[in-house]
């Protein structure tokens, strides 16, 4: 029988695979030896490997590429990363080394942009797409970004108010959106989302608002549908009708050119995953071809605010397992050096799965097991991954350190964690180092951030 965890994961799995595989018994990652940087920084550790980023915002463009050949689509695609995935400066400084655009959720989004035009990262020719809901301070950053010549900035209205609080604060013309509230799926708790304005109000907003409105043109229509883009009758449903709201705005408004589809690109969250980019892309634009070519008005330029997908990929979590404890017959537990809860939130709080595999010990038995976390709370572990109900890993043995990663959890951890701040059961944020590849193509790590100290903790708590 076939009792090692090597086993266990080549029978269960494709592996080894495109980013991961085995050298002396040992987890590699984008070739990075990962037992290296343990003893290298120690564990718990996060990381973030660079490189990913740049490969995924190109491999996303020669999709979009090949998908307008082959549609014959005259029109232009511009990649947005959406800042809100992961805001750290090592994040945008590697992705707007690709040509792209990004787009903005809240006020300081706007003050992360300032400092990036101000050292030449961004220019007056990127577009700022900003969505959200917009307060004074959102509004006021917005304006003055406009104000100072920002001429490819382009407020996404959520709400009635926004166009009058925008105007009021600039006297330059300026182009706008307008975010589509989308149908939530069926099995959701509410109908419509509350981001955005109703599909049977848009056209009449245009034309109260808009349409004789000096200052502003319409130039985007935005839809965002919060499950993500899927290969299901729900996704093909909403983007029609997305589309039937953009050709009746474009036969009214010639300034509209603009399609954005959000971001929502779905991220490898098992060793089996399989989601077809190229094909689903290449649907995607034949269907907006399709209808706009039926309508008889142009194909528009597209935008994608793809934030997951740029940045998920690249992230990565290390835990030591401390301790076994066996608390009856069938449940042990194996307790890592850190929380889930605190640092991968979204595995608590919405059940989401990530790549989890042993970095070493893999020619020893495995066992199932349960993972816990270090708080106090019950809620805090992590007991199946995405396609098996369970979890396995190398036998626990008190004289053998076993080292266990968390993949592709780039995006949103760090926000949803409230990074640097205070951390449930006071369990410290984990070092976070930069990998990248020099000229050469080799690897190059530097420490990001050490541990959160107790100081940094006791000084917010006011001691
Ligand atoms: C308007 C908008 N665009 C883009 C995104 C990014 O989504 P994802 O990270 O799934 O690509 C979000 C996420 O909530 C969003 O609300």
């Amino acid at each position: 029988m076939n009792t090692k965890y090597i086993d266990l994961i080549d029978q269960t799995y494709y592996f080894p695979s495109a980013e991961f595989k085995l050298q002396n018994q040992q987890l590699q990652f984008h070739d990075i030896d990962l037992m290296q940087l343990v003893e290298q920084y120690g564990a718990p550790l996060k990381f973030t490997y660079l490189p990913k980023i740049s490969e995924n915002i190109n491999l996303a463009k020669s999709w979009f590429d090949a998908a307008f050949a082959k549609a014959n689509y005259k029109a232009s695609y511009n990649y947005c990363y959406c800042t809100k995935s992961s805001h750290f400066k090592h994040v945008l400084d590697t992705a707007l080394k690709n040509d792209i655009h990004i787009e903005t959720s809240s006020a300081f989004d706007i003050n992360i942009v300032n400092k990036l035009k101000a050292e030449g990262k961004i220019t007056d020719e990127t577009y700022v797409i900003c969505n959200g809901f917009k307060r004074e301070q959102y509004i006021d950053n917005i304006t003055a970004l406009i104000n100072n010549g920002h001429k490819n900035c382009i407020p996404i209205i959520d709400n009635y108010e926004e166009l009058g609080l925008l105007t009021a604060g600039t006297n330059h013309r300026f182009n706008v959106g307008i975010r589509i509230a989308s149908e939530e799926e069926p099995k959701f708790e509410f109908y419509t989302s509350r981001l955005g304005i109703g599909y049977k109000n848009i056209l009449n907003f245009y034309k109260n608002q808009i349409d004789k409105n000096e200052q502003v043109s319409l130039k985007m229509l935005h839809f965002f549908i919060n499950t993500g883009i899927r290969d299901n009758a729900y996704y093909w449903n909403e983007l029609h009708k997305c589309l039937k709201v953009y050709v009746s705005l474009k036969k009214v408004c010639p300034s509209l050119d603009s399609l954005n589809i959000g971001g929502g690109f779905p991220i490898k969250n098992s060793l089996a995953f399989d989601f077809d980019y190229a094909y689903m892309i290449e649907e995607i634009v034949q269907q907006i071809k399709l209808v706009c070519d039926e309508a008889g008005v142009n194909v528009p330029h597209l935008f994608t605010e793809f934030g997951s997908f740029t940045v998920g990929e690249s992230g990565g979590a290390i835990y030591k397992i401390l301790y076994q404890k066996q608390q009856n017959d069938r449940e042990k537990w194996n307790m890592i050096n850190s929380s889930f809860i605190t640092t991968l939130p979204d595995s608590w709080a919405i059940n989401k799965r990530f790549i989890m595999l042993a970095l070493n010990r893999w020619n020893d038995e495995y066992e199932r097991v349960l993972l816990g976390g270090l708080t106090c709370d019950s809620d805090d572990y992590y007991n199946s991954e995405q396609n098996v109900n369970a979890i396995y890993l190398p036998k626990y043995h008190k004289d053998k350190d076993l080292y266990i990663g968390f993949f592709n959890v780039g995006a949103y951890q760090e926000s949803i964690g409230g990074y640097g701040g205070l951390q449930h059961c006071l369990i410290p944020a984990p070092k976070h180092v930069i990998i990248d590849r020099d000229e050469e193509g080799n690897i190059t790590t530097r420490l990001f951030k050490e541990q959160q100290t107790s100081e940094q903790m006791l000084d917010i708590l006011g001691y």
